[in-house]
């Protein structure tokens, strides 16, 4: 570095800091009725002009937040930067392992694993899944039409959703069915899962020294795991029983089936298994969070519903089955769905750290390893790049809008290499929900959105009257 550089360096002591206060740290300064990640979006609206601030947290680590277009350009060079597990991955890394989510940067089993299943998650493959996708909507559909025709109170969105795509994920992942549309109460699974999910949250914001006070909870945490590990390790064990020739088109058979192209080794069951584990972590509430925002806008939209009701009429047929093909065709419902994950990131934050000690911005300097976060929802609405930035607009998705942008502004899937594997299997499932539900219901106005305090946002309290489009 030339010496004229070196002098304009500042250090990160130099970037705006939140308040701290022994133990809790910045905690008591985090609060916001729509979660933490909003506070930060929050945060980083108010710091644009420097583009980062310092959050120091209850553990002792202080990471930098990042959010604004400029700086994220910096964060997304793969030369740079790279994909830092922290916050909550930490601990889902307890029950996800190795697996593609959690794994560590150059991890040996991501590189393996990435190179298995990536072929079969590529756009051309995605239809294998495509009859898991149908199957678990048929099962929406009906279960909305027998609530249109009770007492119609509205169904919970965020909840059908939630079952909805974890069954799509479950089928398609290893060919199980929870029966989620069947009974009122989740599957022990399912809670299991959730409660672990929850517990990796809830463990950031206790201060190390009330750890013992937790203690049931984490004996619980164990045993969650202990289930969950037991219910996928049968599912594998059962597979194997089963002869080759017969095994379903799922990710399960695909893992097992398939060798690495480079190295000819196989994943091991306990991959297998943090795999799975993966797919249902990784592949349900950012899918669900994405149609029920979408869900909102259309039902308070009635212009746009009648637009892509248009769409779809035409592409997929009134009362036909949807084919892969028409359901690709409809860009519409696509830059809806794209729009949707603009406005409300179903990922809000993204952890980067640099690969050796680096400047960002020209000016400040970063130490290798410090967590960065980079708010994907504070860029998604950075006004240097995003005119008008809180309307809803899908025409911001049309192909020249596109180009005309830098591509860190828009980062609902990740970065580089360790970007979303899931993001076909997830944007066809979507673009196919989307359609049967809007050519079979009409929808009331839910009235204004507000956000549930999640660190997936979804919006809170939604109930959809729903009532049979007439014919
Ligand atoms: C709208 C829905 C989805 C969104 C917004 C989303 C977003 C993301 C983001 C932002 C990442 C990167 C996280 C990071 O850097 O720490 C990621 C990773 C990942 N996602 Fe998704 N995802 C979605 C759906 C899915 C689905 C349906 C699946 C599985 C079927 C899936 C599987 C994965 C996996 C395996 C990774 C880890 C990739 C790696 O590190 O190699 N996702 N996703």
């Amino acid at each position: 570095m030339a010496d004229g550089t070196l002098k304009n360096l500042v250090p990160l002591s130099e970037l705006p800091v939140l308040p701290s206060v022994p133990l809790l740290a910045s905690l008591p300064w985090l609060y916001h009725r729509e979660g933490f990640m909003a506070r930060m979006a929050e945060l980083a609206e108010r710091h644009r002009h420097v583009g980062m601030f310092r959050v120091p947290m209850p553990d002792g680590r202080e990471p930098i937040f990042v959010g604004n277009v400029s700086l994220a350009t910096e964060l997304c060079d793969e030369a740079r930067f790279e994909k830092q597990l922290f916050g909550p991955l930490v601990h889902i890394r307890d029950f996800a392992g190795d697996g593609l989510f959690t794994a560590l940067p150059d991890e040996a089993n991501w590189h393996k694993a990435n190179r298995i299943l990536s072929p079969g998650f590529s756009s051309a493959s995605i239809d294998r899944y495509f009859p898991a996708m149908t199957s678990a909507l048929d099962e929406l559909l009906e279960h909305w039409r027998r609530a249109a025709s009770t007492k119609n109170a509205g169904v919970d969105v965020v909840a059908d959703m939630t079952k909805l795509t974890l069954e799509t994920i479950s089928i398609a992942g290893f060919d199980y069915r929870f029966g989620s549309f069947g009974t009122p109460e989740l599957h022990p699974f399912l809670k299991a899962l959730a409660r672990a999910l929850q517990e990796s949250i809830d463990v950031l914001r206790r201060p190390p020294l009330f750890a013992p006070l937790y203690a049931g909870r984490r004996a619980r945490y164990q045993r969650d795991i202990t289930s969950m590990f037991d219910l996928v390790d049968r599912v594998i064990v059962e597979r194997r029983l089963v002869p080759q020739e017969q095994w379903p088109k799922d990710f399960l058979s695909l893992m097992l089936a398939e060798a690495d192209p480079k190295t000819g080794e196989r994943l091991s069951d306990e991959n297998i298994r943090y795999q799975i584990l993966t797919f249902l972590i990784a592949g349900h509430e950012t899918t669900a969070g994405l149609l029920a925002f979408t869900f909102h806008q259309l039902a308070r939209s009635p212009e746009l519903f009648q637009a892509v009701r248009r769409e779809v009429d035409e592409g997929l047929g009134t009362d036909d089955a949807p084919t892969m093909k028409d359901v690709m065709s409809l860009d519409l419902v696509r830059r809806v769905l794209s729009e949707g994950l603009r406005l409300w990131p179903t990922v809000p934050s993204i952890a980067r750290a640099a690969k050796e000690d680096t400047v960002l911005a020209g000016r400040y300097e970063v130490p290798k390893g410090r967590p960065l976060g980079l708010l994907v929802n504070a860029i998604h609405r950075d006004p240097s790049v995003w005119k008008d930035p809180l309307k809803f607009d899908p025409d911001r998705f049309l192909p020249e809008a596109v180009k005309a942008r830098p591509s860190a502004a828009y980062k609902p899937f990740g970065i580089g290499k360790r970007a979303c594997t899931g993001k076909h299997f997830a944007l066809v499932e979507a673009t196919v929900c989307v359609a049967l539900v809007v050519r079979a219901f009409d929808f009331a106005d839910p009235g204004p959105l507000s956000v549930a305090p999640t660190v997936s946002p979804k919006p809170k309290g939604f109930r959809l009257v729903v009532t049979p489009r007439p014919r």
